[in-house]
């Protein structure tokens, strides 16, 4: 299969998680495109992984531009949608940070994975957010449950094209 995998990510940590998805993916035996999210088509896709990191409690402007962009070949094709935040917390789920994108999407996937929070990375001001939020340092990024969740993207590819036949 054709999978389209594209995120939004300011500091690269959820960049590499769509990477790994991505790499997954393709061990597996899917062709996948890995394209900046901006500059992304849809093109002959016949799935497509869709990530943002999570800042203020929302998905990232690029993200929700994207989903904007292709709504109805998302709505229409396959798709899995995944946030990470700083805890992997319920509060970061696509869901919750942007129930109207998902509702549109009506994804057959979601998932939320802990990021990562380095401050020599951040600026004054993201620096001073966080510090309020009191937020954990660290690199919190789960690669086993990230490689997991695209395995079982593979699974569900696979059902769902056997069942939408
Ligand atoms: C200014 C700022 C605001 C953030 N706001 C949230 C938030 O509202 N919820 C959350 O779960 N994580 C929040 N985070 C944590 C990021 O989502 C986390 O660091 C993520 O891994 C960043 O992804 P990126 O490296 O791809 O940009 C915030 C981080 C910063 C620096």
């Amino acid at each position: 299969m054709d999978i389209l995998v594209v995120a939004a990510s300011k500091h690269s940590s959820t960049a590499e998680i769509a990477d790994t998805i991505a790499g997954e993916l393709e061990s597996l035996g899917h062709v996948v495109r890995r394209e900046p999210i901006d500059a992304a088509g849809i093109g002959g896709a016949d799935a497509v992984v869709l990530g943002s990191a999570v800042y203020m409690s929302r998905w990232m402007a690029p993200a929700r531009d994207f989903a904007e962009r292709h709504r109805a070949a998302l709505a229409t094709l396959p798709t899995w949608v995944f946030s990470v935040g700083l805890a992997g917390a319920e509060a970061d789920e696509p869901e919750k940070v942007e129930a109207r994108i998902v509702e549109a999407i009506d994804p057959v996937g979601t998932a939320t994975f802990p990021g990562r929070l380095d401050p020599t990375l951040l600026n004054l001001r993201e620096r001073s957010v966080t510090r309020l939020t009191r937020a954990a340092e660290g690199d919190q990024r789960d690669w086993d449950a990230v490689k997991t969740w695209a395995r079982l993207i593979d699974t569900e590819l696979s059902e769902h094209l056997a069942t939408s036949g």
